[in-house]
């Protein structure tokens, strides 16, 4: 049976050839979490990974798995299995010859391979595939059968490395939700790496969002959309991304304001870190969610900003107006299904008690 461990990544250097791609980062994933790391390709995400499962050499620092320090340990002393994107499988062999691969070159009892094969195959549901060699499998399910090589290993910790990233989007929703389920079911530490802020927003328990080797945050998918730590998380995750003014903060009469080159916000109840700094240049981010278009002569429409439409983009459940607002591109979400024309007038309001604010010149939060 699987056993739950955590990972402690401490003050990691990579150097791989001249590039030093990893330097000074620290990890900590708890036994039976769901970590995503999420960045943009050539940010680290499997470099880091890699270096977990033992297949690079760490130039400093080390790495604990489970409370042993695996820094220089054997990939297959590790307790972990990898999934890599490509699935690998042998083209010659059938579903469970496959699956039971790495079992069978260490010597693992004939009945113990057959329980745990017949085990990983109900979860994936591969019963019926058993027999096929993977040519005649679909990419989900070659996919599958790679998750389930490394399912029969029991390992203590999974790393995925873009599993679903071959698979067309509807293959890909499918399998993401499996595979949540399937941590749901084992309740084994899982780290999974990818570029889609979908599949980590849905997956992670938490989640690291990476840039140049560097983590820049670590949070709850809920935390760290709603409350990005700099600009590059606020505008990587969210689709249309954050909206973002430029502005500054100035006190008024017992009130603060975010005072923009085209929009005031009342900032007063603003969560700031530390005293807010009233002489430095700041950006204000607003979801499109928390940009509340209306109607003409609806109530609450007077005195609420009018922008002009210059785009629709129908979602299906939801829609995106792109207003154009004294020269801004201001992206609101709704569920209206009241059709708008191009150059309607909408009036929209801010909800001020969902911005972020940040520092210009550092872009952190502020
Ligand atoms: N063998 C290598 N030698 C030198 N640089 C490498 C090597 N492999 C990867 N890199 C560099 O390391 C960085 C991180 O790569 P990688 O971890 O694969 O990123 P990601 O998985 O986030 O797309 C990239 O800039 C890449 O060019
Ligand atoms: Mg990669």
């Amino acid at each position: 049976m699987t056993n739950l461990a955590n990972v402690s990544v401490r003050k990691l250097r990579i150097d791989l050839g001249a590039n030093t791609v990893i330097d000074d980062l620290d990890l900590d994933v708890r036994a039976g979490e769901f970590v995503v790391l999420l960045g943009p390709s050539g940010c680290g995400k499997s470099t880091l990974l890699h270096s977990i499962a033992g297949l690079i050499d760490v130039s400093d620092g080390s790495i604990e798995i489970g409370g042993e320090d695996m820094t220089w340990a054997d990939p297959k002393d590790r307790g972990v299995a990898l999934v890599f994107q490509s699935y690998a499988l042998y083209p010659t062999m059938n579903v469970e010859r496959n699956m039971s691969f790495a079992l069978r070159i260490n010597g693992t009892p004939k009945p113990e391979i057959e329980r745990r094969v017949k085990r990983a195959a109900d979860m994936l549901q591969l019963g019926p595939l058993l027999a096929r060699k993977p040519a005649q499998l679909s990419g989900g399910q070659r996919q599958r059968v790679a998750i389930g090589r490394a399912l029969v290993r029991e390992a203590d910790v999974f790393l995925f490395d873009e599993p679903l990233s071959n698979l067309d989007a509807k293959l890909r929703t499918e399998l993401r939700r499996e595979l949540k389920q399937l941590h749901q079911q084992l309740g084994a530490t899982m780290i999974y790496v990818t570029h889609d802020q979908v599949e980590a927003m849905t997956l992670a328990t938490r989640m690291a969002v990476m840039k140049g080797g560097v983590i820049q945050q670590f949070g709850t998918p809920a935390e760290v959309y709603a409350r990005p730590e700099n600009l590059f998380v606020a505008t990587f995750l969210g689709t249309p991304p954050m909206n973002l003014l430029k502005g500054k903060l100035e006190a008024n009469e017992g009130k603060l304001w975010f005072r923009g080159a085209q929009l005031d916000v009342d900032v007063t109840n603003y969560a700031f870190k530390g005293a807010p700094d009233l002489a430095q240049p700041c950006v204000l981010g607003v979801r499109p969610e928390d940009v509340h278009a209306t109607r003409l002569g609806a109530p609450g429409s007077e005195g609420a900003h009018q922008g002009s439409v210059t785009l629709v983009e129908p979602m299906g459940n939801h829609r995106v107006l792109w207003l154009d607002y004294h020269g801004a591109q201001i992206a609101s979400i709704d569920q209206d299904k009241t059709p708008l024309a191009s150059g309607a007038h909408v009036p929209f309001s801010i909800d001020a008690a969902h911005v972020s604010l940040f520092d210009e010149a550092s872009g952190e939060r502020v």
